[in-house]
């Protein structure tokens, strides 16, 4: 690692937003560890990119308490940014929307597992680094956490309001070690998370388009800067209007 260069340890980093935001912070200096549970894929084309993968699937609690160690054994004391962006939305058969009324207990687990107690075991594990650098963490929520979308199930949708009550929690737990903590809430972004029918969504948006996963780790990248030193417990919506 080079003198005085900052590390981001981010989850969910093989595809869309997540690569994209390995991208941004690659390209802004930064050193990333990258998480997910795809093996590291050589095409990716960031420095380091292999030594820093770090496999592990958030589904499963003892992975991610294990991987603590892992991470802790990779840094050098200091974590300046954490990033929970790893996230999983299930489908029905032939892509239905998993209502309240047909989701198993199984998948509530799952779900609840990567997209919600993930990114507090990881931001707790990581404290001390994150105080010693007074780091930044920003939790990956969605629209879907505020209001029923009609592609985006009762299990995710509940899991990203959790994950948005969690900043405000862990905003004000870390706010006195120095961590600010906040949240970006995306609408409708161009990566394999989408449903068939987003198009009729984005019609409607004040913007009238998909947002692109660059547009997202943008956001991300200023709430992990010193341009943000003195936002914490915020949620960014980042999605063309779709919430006015
Ligand atoms: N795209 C949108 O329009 C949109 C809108 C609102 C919110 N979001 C949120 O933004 C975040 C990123 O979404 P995306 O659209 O970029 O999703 P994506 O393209 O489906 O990527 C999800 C990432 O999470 C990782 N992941 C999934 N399950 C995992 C597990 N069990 N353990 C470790 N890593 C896991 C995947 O890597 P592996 O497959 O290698 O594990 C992948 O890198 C998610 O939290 C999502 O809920 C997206």
């Amino acid at each position: 690692m080079a003198d005085g260069q900052k590390t981001l340890v981010l989850t969910g980093a093989s595809r869309g937003i997540g690569h994209a935001t390995v991208k941004r912070f690659s390209a802004g200096g930064w050193r990333v560890l990258t998480c997910s549970r795809q093996p590291f894929d050589p095409r990716c084309p960031w420095p380091g990119g292999e030594e820093n993968h770090i496999q592990i699937d958030l589904a499963s609690p003892d992975q991610t308490i294990a991987a603590i160690e892992t991470i802790r054994e990779k840094l050098d004391g200091r974590l300046h940014a954490l990033v929970n962006n790893a996230g999983i939305s299930p489908k029905g058969p032939g892509g239905a929307r998993l209502s309240t009324l047909d989701t198993d207990l199984r998948t509530w687990g799952q779900v609840f597992h990567v997209n919600f107690f993930a990114s507090v075991v990881l931001a707790r594990g990581l404290m001390q680094e994150l105080a010693a650098a007074q780091g930044a963490v920003v939790n990956v929520t969605s629209i879907a956490g505020a209001r029923v979308h009609p592609f985006a199930g009762a299990a995710y949708a509940t899991s990203k309001a959790a994950l948005a009550a969690l900043t405000r929690e862990m905003a004000h737990d870390f706010g006195p070690l120095g961590v600010r903590v906040n949240a970006i809430a995306p609408g409708e972004v161009e990566t394999s998370i989408l449903s068939p029918g987003t198009e009729k969504i984005v019609e409607g948006l004040p913007l009238r388009r998909l947002g692109q996963p660059s547009e997202v780790a943008d956001v991300i990248w200023f709430l992990c800067s010193d341009a943000a030193s003195y936002v914490t417990g915020t949620e960014i919506e980042v999605n063309a209007g779709q919430h006015v």
